[in-house]
C-alpha cells in the first residue's frame, strides 16, 4: 500500500499529521503501509516555484493512493492564476484522471445539534454527492481575458461536457445508487445551459440500463433549496464539476461541520486521491484548532475504494464514532459552552479508539 502524502498549506500539515498517526498505528497492527511526503500548493511553490512540482506529481503517479490536506493561503493570493495553490489540486486531479469525486454527507447522531438545520430534518441523513471532477467550466477552453468589441476588458470561461465524460460519471452515479438506496438525482441547469441539455439527455438514456434505480432530474437552484428544505429526500446526487463544488459545501453544513466531510477522487481503476472537502483555513492554521476527522475519514474511504479493505475502513469509522460518543469535540463541532479539544488530542483519541 504505497501512499503519497501531500499535506499542502494552512491547517493541511496539522490534519494530515493526525491522519499519518492513524496510518502508523495501522502499520504497527500489520498493514503493509508505506508513505512518502511531498509538497503541493503554496508549499510546492515555496519548494519548487510550482504548485504541483514534477517530483510531487511523479510520487503521486507511482503511488497506489494519495492523501491530501488542503492548499492555499493569503501569502499566495497575488500569484498569477497558473501558479496559485489551487492549480496544484486541479492539475493533479487532471493528470491522474480522477474524474469521479465522491462526497458523502453523513450525520453522526452525536452531532445532530451541530447541524445548521433542525435535528428532525437531518436525523439519519446519509447522502452521497458524486461530482464530476476533470471537466466543465473548471477546465473548458477557451478561457481568459480579452478586450471586447465595446473596448471593455472582460473575463470568460467555457462550460463544456462531452458525451463520454457525462456517461462515465453518470455510470458511477447509477452504480453507487444501485448499492445504496436506489435513488439517483441528476442535477443540472437544463432550463438555461446547452451543456446541461446534453447532460440530461445522456443521463436519461442510460436509465434503461438501470431499471432498479429511480432516476430524477433537478435544476441546480432547486437542488440548493431542497438540500436545506428536506435533505433526506436524496440518496445519490450526480452532477457536474461546478455545481458539485457548490452543493457539496452546502451539504457539509447539514452534517454538522465542513470539518467532518471526507472525499474520494477516483480514476477508472479505483486509484484515488483522498482529501477533506474543506480548505486550508489560514485563520486557524498552526493553532491546534482544526478538526482532523474529515481527513481521517478520508483514509477510511481510501481503504474502502482503493485497497478494497472495507474491514479497515469500518474500523476507522468506528473509532471516529467512538471518540464522538466519548464527547470529544473540536471547536467547529462543539456546542456553545462545550469544551473543545485540539487537533492533536482528537487524533490521539482516534488512534486510542482504534485499539
Ligand atoms: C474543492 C475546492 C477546490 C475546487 C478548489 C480548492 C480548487 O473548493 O475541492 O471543492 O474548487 O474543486
Ligand atoms: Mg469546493
Amino acid at each position: 500500500m504505497k501512499i503519497a502524502i501531500l499535506p499542502g498549506d494552512g491547517i493541511g500539515p496539522e490534519i494530515v499529521g493526525e491522519a499519518v498517526k492513524v496510518l502508523a498505528s495501522l502499520r504497527r497492527a500489520g498493514l503493509p503501509i508505506e508513505t512518502e511526503t511531498a509538497p503541493i500548493g503554496g508549499a510546492g511553490y515555496d519548494a519548487a516555484k510550482h504548485p504541483l512540482p514534477d517530483a510531487t506529481l511523479e510520487l503521486a503517479q507511482a503511488a497506489d493512493a494519495v492523501v491530501l490536506g488542503a492548499v492555499g493561503g493569503p501569502k499566495y493570493d497575488t500569484l498569477p492564476r497558473a501558479l496559485r495553490p489551487e492549480q496544484g489540486i486541479l492539475r493533479i486531479r487532471k493528470a491522474l484522471g480522477l474524474f469521479a469525486n465522491l462526497r458523502p454527507a453523513l450525520l453522526y447522531p452525536e452531532l445532530a445539534a451541530s447541524s445548521a438545520l433542525k435535528p428532525e430534518l437531518v436525523a439519519g441523513l446519509d447522502l452521497m454527492i458524486i461530482r464530476e471532477l476533470t471537466g466543465d467550466i473548471y477546465f473548458g477552453e477557451p478561457r481568459g481575458r480579452r478586450r471586447n468589441a465595446a473596448g471593455e476588458d472582460e473575463g470568460y470561461d467555457t462550460m463544456r461536457y462531452a458525451v463520454s465524460e457525462i456517461r462515465r460519471i453518470a455510470r458511477v452515479g447509477f452504480e453507487t445508487a444501485k448499492k445504496r438506496g436506489r435513488k439517483l438525482t441528476s442535477v443540472d441547469k437544463a432550463n438555461v445551459l446547452d451543456t446541461s441539455i446534453l447532460w440530461r439527455e445522456v443521463v436519461s438514456a442510460m436509465a434503461q440500463d438501470y431499471p432498479e434505480v429511480a432516476l430524477s432530474h433537478m435544476y441546480v437552484d432547486n437542488a440548493a433549496m431542497q438540500l436545506v428544505r428536506n435533505p433526506k429526500q436524496f440518496d445519490v446526487i450526480v452532477t457536474g464539476n461546478l455545481f458539485g463544488d457548490i452543493l457539496s459545501d452546502e451539504a457539509s453544513m447539514l452534517a454538522g461541520s465542513i470539518g467532518m466531510l471526507p472525499s474520494a477522487s477516483l480514476d477508472a481503476n479505483q486509484k484515488g486521491l483522498y482529501e477533506p472537502i474543506h480548505g486550508s483555513a489560514p485563520d486557524i492554521a498552526g493553532q491546534d484548532k482544526a478538526n482532523p476527522l474529515a481527513t481521517i475519514l478520508s483514509l477510511a474511504m481510501m481503504f474502502r475504494y482503493t485497497f478494497a479493505r472495507a474491514d479497515v475502513a469500518g474500523r476507522i469509522e468506528a473509532a471516529v464514532r467512538a471518540v464522538l460518543a466519548q464527547g470529544l469535540r473540536t471547536a467547529d463541532i462543539a456546542l456553545p459552552g462545550e469544551r473543545a479539544v485540539g487537533t492533536r488530542a482528537m487524533g490521539d483519541a482516534v488512534v486510542a479508539a482504534l485499539g
